[in-house]
């Protein structure tokens, strides 16, 4: 358990760990590519760590030091491995549909949490291409059984980067084109990737098409997740000012700069840049009143994972804030539209869940109170930035889950681990 006081106020330049998405992109499509290549400033948190023991199971060979990785392609992987995808959804899913192709069968599962959410939405697109993965009543243990695929039009009801990565990866192997569509466009690293890979891919709207592919490795500079700037951005808005290095400010990806917008919160982005075809920037946050906002369904994509923290802040600012389509949040690494509710109430706010999403009534300061993570490192990290920017603080159970996807973050708020 850890005490978290909370603090009049809270500033400082951080450089924050490697974008997750990117990371697990860079070592899973490189793995299965001809060539080498070498990534830096890779996450090396436990979900990107599931991924890399995964492709070395298969047969690829990775060598790491620091954050640095060197990846030696398997020139084909190895039959009937067990792979391990601890707590990773984006391991499990991507995994899938990169295998279905891959004239190997192999079986994938994870921990308890892993175990629970859906993977029929991954297998039913993939058997559209003629991929035959079995899943355990909707859920993982799944079997990738070895199919020849052949192109397909595949649209999906929800949007997901994972169920539409899945399905690109299965595509890449398949004979002809395969066409995803998804509702409203989610993150694109896979296309970006595929493309600087040399894939035949073609981004048009929410529909990307690609059609058989060989793989090349290619190098990868993966800039801060934004993801984890979000805790350090928050922080700046609710408690001083920030500055976070070399952010990841891919477009699909910068949700939280529309809520910020829409709260009020004082932002800018500085030093932009391209690395590894993401754009990237330095983000500063100062100090700010906040409003009330309403976000939907079109909004939902590329702020999924912040919804938490968001909403936290809605709690912080004034008036009454609504937050709809959000649906996904019940299938993350917990129940985040439950999870997330309890936190904010817990820390003295005033949230009520709706079957997609809230209703904050934002109090513009919170008391504080107590929080267990439930094991989802994005409910243990936007417990610790509302204990933190609350009156009396609170105290964090199982907070270690943060490891995950930023493994000194409690070092890096200043909270000594209990
Ligand atoms: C991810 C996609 C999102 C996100 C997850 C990472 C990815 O999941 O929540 O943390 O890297 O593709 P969904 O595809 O389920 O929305």
């Amino acid at each position: 358990m850890q005490r978290i006081d909370g603090r009049e106020y809270f500033e400082g330049e951080f450089t924050l760990p490697g974008d997750k998405s990117i990371t697990h992109r860079a070592i899973m499509f490189n793995a299965g590519a001809e060539g080498e290549a070498h990534v830096t400033g890779a996450l090396m948190g436990e979900d990107c760590l599931s991924t890399m023991e995964c492709m070395r199971a298969l047969g690829a060979e990775i060598q790491t030091d620091g954050n640095a990785l060197h990846i030696k392609g398997a020139p084909s992987f190895k039959q009937n491995q067990q792979l391990n995808c601890g707590n990773s959804g984006t391991t499990i899913r991507l995994l899938t549909g990169f295998l279905a192709g891959k004239q190997t069968q192999a079986t994938l599962f994870g921990d308890a949490s892993l175990s629970t959410r859906p993977m029929k939405r991954v297998a039913e697109p993939l058997s559209l291409l003629g991929a035959e993965i079995q899943t355990t009543d909707g859920h993982a243990p799944v079997h990738v059984l070895s199919k020849p695929l052949h192109g397909a039009k595949v649209d999906i009801s929800v949007s997901s980067a994972q169920v539409k990565s899945a399905v690109l990866l299965a595509g890449v192997s398949a004979d002809g084109e395969t066409t995803l569509t998804e509702p409203i466009q989610s993150r694109d690293h896979t296309e970006r990737m595929l493309a600087a890979m040399g894939a035949d891919i073609c981004v048009n709207g929410n529909s990307v098409t690609v059609k058989k592919s060989k793989l090349r490795a290619v190098d990868v500079c993966v800039p801060a997740d934004i993801s984890s700037a979000a805790y350090f951005m928050a922080l700046g808005a609710l408690k001083g000012k920030t500055l976070c290095k070399n952010v990841g400010v891919n477009p699909t990806r910068t949700g939280i700069l529309t809520a910020f917008d829409k709260l009020g919160v004082k932002y800018s982005l500085c030093n932009r840049g391209v690395s590894g075809g993401e754009e990237m920037a330095d983000i500063l946050v100062e100090k700010s009143d906040m409003r009330a906002i309403c976000l939907t369904a079109q909004d939902v994509p590329a702020m999924i994972d912040e919804l938490p923290l968001i909403a936290l802040l809605c709690a912080f600012a004034d008036g009454e804030s609504r937050i709809t389509g959000a649906k996904e949040l019940r299938v993350k690494e917990s129940d985040r539209i439950r999870t997330t509710a309890e936190l904010i109430n817990r820390l003295g706010g005033d949230c009520i869940e709706l079957p997609d999403g809230f209703i904050i009534r934002g109090k513009r300061k919170l008391y504080g109170g107590d929080m267990d993570s439930y094991l989802d490192h994005r409910i243990a990290m936007t417990a610790a930035v509302g204990m933190l920017a609350s009156e009396k603080g609170g105290n964090l159970s199982r907070g270690e889950c943060c490891a995950i996807s930023f493994p000194d973050f409690f070092e890096k708020i200043g909270v000594k681990l209990g």
